[in-house]
């Protein structure tokens, strides 16, 4: 009699691990489906007036170059966007100002050399409406240690009056560093450069977080 029990219950186990692991979740996704929170958020479709969009690229090859970027506007901020910039890979990320006073800051890193405060998009600044996805967005060129703002298109046939800029924002910090004989710290400088900095020089890195 024990034994038959036993036997029952070895048996209703075994029927049941397929109903847990299996049926209910597969109901629970079913019915989640079928309510209107699993529909996913809608990511209303900005006017291509309102699409804006900053591109970066850098053509400086020591190693990767870093940028964390965040937005400020009506006294407050949130994160924005990373990039992970390889040489010669551009990348770019989409952003919808909504307030008139709307800024893009980054940290900005390469090779050990950190600055913050880069401004990448100022809606201030007359050159915030070129950044607009319709008139061909902000692209940004890390190149020889400066860094560039380049604007608009090329003329085309269809399009002659477009024309392309490409305009110095300023220099990026580098650092000369030379290992003397290995027994001396490695001695460092900073190289001479023609013009102002893009940002604050900060000695550490931190990531802006998506929190
Ligand atoms: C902004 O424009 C890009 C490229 O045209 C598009 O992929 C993206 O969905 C647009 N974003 C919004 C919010 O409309
Ligand atoms: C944006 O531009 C305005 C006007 O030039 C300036 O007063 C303001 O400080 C700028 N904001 C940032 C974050 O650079």
């Amino acid at each position: 009699m024990e034994d038959k029990k036993k036997d029952l219950l070895r048996r209703l186990t075994i029927i049941s691990i397929p109903f847990v692991f299996v049926a209910i979740p597969s109901i629970v996704i079913f019915v989640g489906m079928l309510s209107p929170h699993a529909a996913g958020p809608k990511v209303a479709v900005a006017s291509p007036e309102q699409n804006h969009t900053v591109g970066m690229l850098s053509t400086m090859t020591g190693g990767q170059m870093i940028l964390s970027c965040r937005a400020a506007f009506a006294g407050n901020w949130e994160y924005f966007h990373y990039f992970i910039l390889d040489p010669y890979k551009p990348q770019h990320a989409f952003f919808q100002p909504q307030t008139d006073h709307y800024a893009i800051l980054c940290k900005w890193g390469y090779m050990g050399n950190f600055l913050q405060d880069v401004v990448v998009f100022n809606s201030s600044e007359p050159y915030a409406k070129l950044c607009a996805v319709n008139a061909g967005g902000c692209r940004y060129l890390f190149q020889d240690g400066q860094m560039f703002l380049v604007t608009g298109r090329h003329a085309t046939k269809a399009a002659p009056w477009q024309h392309r800029e490409k305009k110095l924002i300023g220099d990026v910090l580098l650092r000369d560093c030379k290992h003397i004989l290995g027994i001396f710290p490695t001695m460092c400088h900073y190289t001479k450069h023609d013009h102002q900095y893009v940002g604050k020089i900060i000695s550490r890195w931190s990531w802006w977080f998506n929190y």
